[in-house]
């Protein structure tokens, strides 16, 4: 059954096994985190959670709506990508470098590509489809110099009522010719697009200087002042993530005492800034960003695959908003799921075990915290909006042999088999995506 009219209103309730996270599992015991309804209801109302519960509770007042039944598959609130860069897509799994090297050899050239409109929304398309096709329902996106690239993902975004964040990078400097900026002309596009874009719908706008390396300290002033002037738009870059980009950094701003000084004495770090990897910060500059509310996106396959480092998950989440992210194209998959995988490998290097839930928690509500978006997504909690997936447990005649059990009705049960859900799993294992609670094609 699909959904329908109900007094002039898109009416559509899901019957199934529902997973979420209420709380902060790294803050409190698991049982007061994590919400499991093996029988659940959840009723939708033109995309918004209108009621959630279990579905004997919920059966008489809405029995009657249309409902999707899905069985004993598994549904989870959409996943959350704290920090992708859509125009690298044509250049994931590039061999052989690290990161200074990687930008040149690769990611410049491909990124110079976008002033081309046509082929930026291309792009674009094919990025937003990947994404839902992974179970993705919202990101945070980098995007490139050129206005053109900018338009083309927030029309395309915005075609598919999509929640994104993004904003134009901003570049000056220590880059080829084809992708420098003139931080006055970009300052004043960032200004123009703030207008056109930050809370049209479903979108919000990022001012996203790409790192303190190729913005000149006066595009940095020219940025902290339109936050300055737009406190409520985001703040998105890159910090601390390889060891030759902080000896550069360094020796750009000698009068900083570290890499976050950059960011501060422009008045960049805040609670709507989010600072990708963040893998080498030293215990000063993290308690500067947790007393200022800064976020950090932890980028599990990237900091691998380009051999940047272990991200200290345990003392960030002490008291620093977390949210996991995948950072395509220097990070190799698309996959949520298999970015959790990566998450837990460099928690154990580091000597501790990322629970599933954990894992789970810092790509949907956890992710949701870290974008300021906790009142909008990131759970079943009814007012938000209805982005959610649904995951087949035997997906691959592999998954199907590990969860041959039925479905799990105890915590602990759930958490074994998302374990395996989410080490086994990939864009396979996402049997549908809703968005505002419309099934969409995958
Ligand atoms: N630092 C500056 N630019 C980039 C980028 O495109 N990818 C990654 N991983 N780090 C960066
Ligand atoms: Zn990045």
């Amino acid at each position: 059954m699909t959904s329908s009219q109900l007094s002039g209103k898109h009416a559509i309730a899901i019957r199934g096994a529902f997973l979420d996270l209420v709380n902060d599992p790294f803050h409190a015991p698991e049982t007061e985190c994590v919400r499991y309804l093996p029988d659940g209801l959840l009723v939708v109302e033109d995309g918004i959670i209108r009621a959630f519960g279990a579905y004997q509770a919920l059966q008489e007042t809405y029995g009657q709506w249309p409902t999707v039944e899905y069985g004993d598959r598994l549904i989870l609130p959409g996943l959350i990508d704290c920090h992708i860069h859509y125009p690298q897509t044509p250049v994931i799994a590039s061999y052989g470098a690290q990161l200074m090297e990687w930008l040149d050899t690769y990611t410049f050239p491909a990124e110079g590509k976008f002033h081309d409109a046509e082929y930026a929304r291309a792009i674009a398309d094919f990025f937003l489809d990947e994404l839902l096709r992974n179970g993705t329902t919202t990101a945070l996106v980098l995007t490139t110099i050129f206005p053109e690239s900018v338009t083309a993902f927030f029309e395309a975004a915005e075609q598919r009522n999509l929640r994104m964040i993004a904003g134009q990078m901003l570049m000056s400097r220590y880059a080829p010719d084809f992708l420098i900026d003139d931080p006055h002309t970009a300052a004043a596009q960032t200004r123009e697009q703030i207008q056109t874009w930050h809370n049209k719908g479903r979108l919000r706008y990022a001012i996203t200087p790409r790192f303190a390396i190729t913005s000149t300290p006066e595009e940095l002033m020219l940025v902290g002042k339109l936050k300055a002037e737009f406190p409520d738009v985001y703040v998105h870059t890159h910090l601390s993530e390889n060891a030759q980009e902080i000896e550069l950094t360094a020796e750009l701003f000698p009068e900083c005492k570290d890499y976050l000084q950059v960011y501060e004495q422009f008045g960049l770090v805040g609670d709507r800034s989010i600072f990708a990897h963040c893998i080498h910060l030293s215990e000063s500059e993290l308690e500067r960003m947790a007393a200022a509310g800064g976020a950090i996106a932890f980028c599990p396959t990237s900091n691998l695959f380009l051999g940047s480092g272990l991200f200290p998950l345990e003392r960030a989440k002490t008291d620093i908003r977390v949210g996991l992210a995948t950072d395509v194209g220097g990070g190799s998959s698309f996959s949520m799921f298999y970015t959790m995988t990566e998450a837990y490998k460099i928690a154990q290097l580091q000597g501790y075990s990322l629970s599933a839930f954990r894992a789970l928690y810092l790509a949907t509500l956890g992710a949701a915290e870290t974008l300021d978006l906790q009142d909008t997504i990131g759970n079943f909690e009814v007012g938000k909006e209805a982005d959610f997936i649904v995951l087949d447990r035997h997906a691959t005649p592999l998954l199907a042999l590990r969860n041959a059990k039925p479905l799990p009705q105890t915590l602990a049960e759930v958490s074994e088999q998302l374990f395996s859900l989410m080490v086994l799993g990939d864009d396979r294992l996402i049997h549908a995506t809703h968005i505002a609670g419309q099934r969409v094609g995958i």
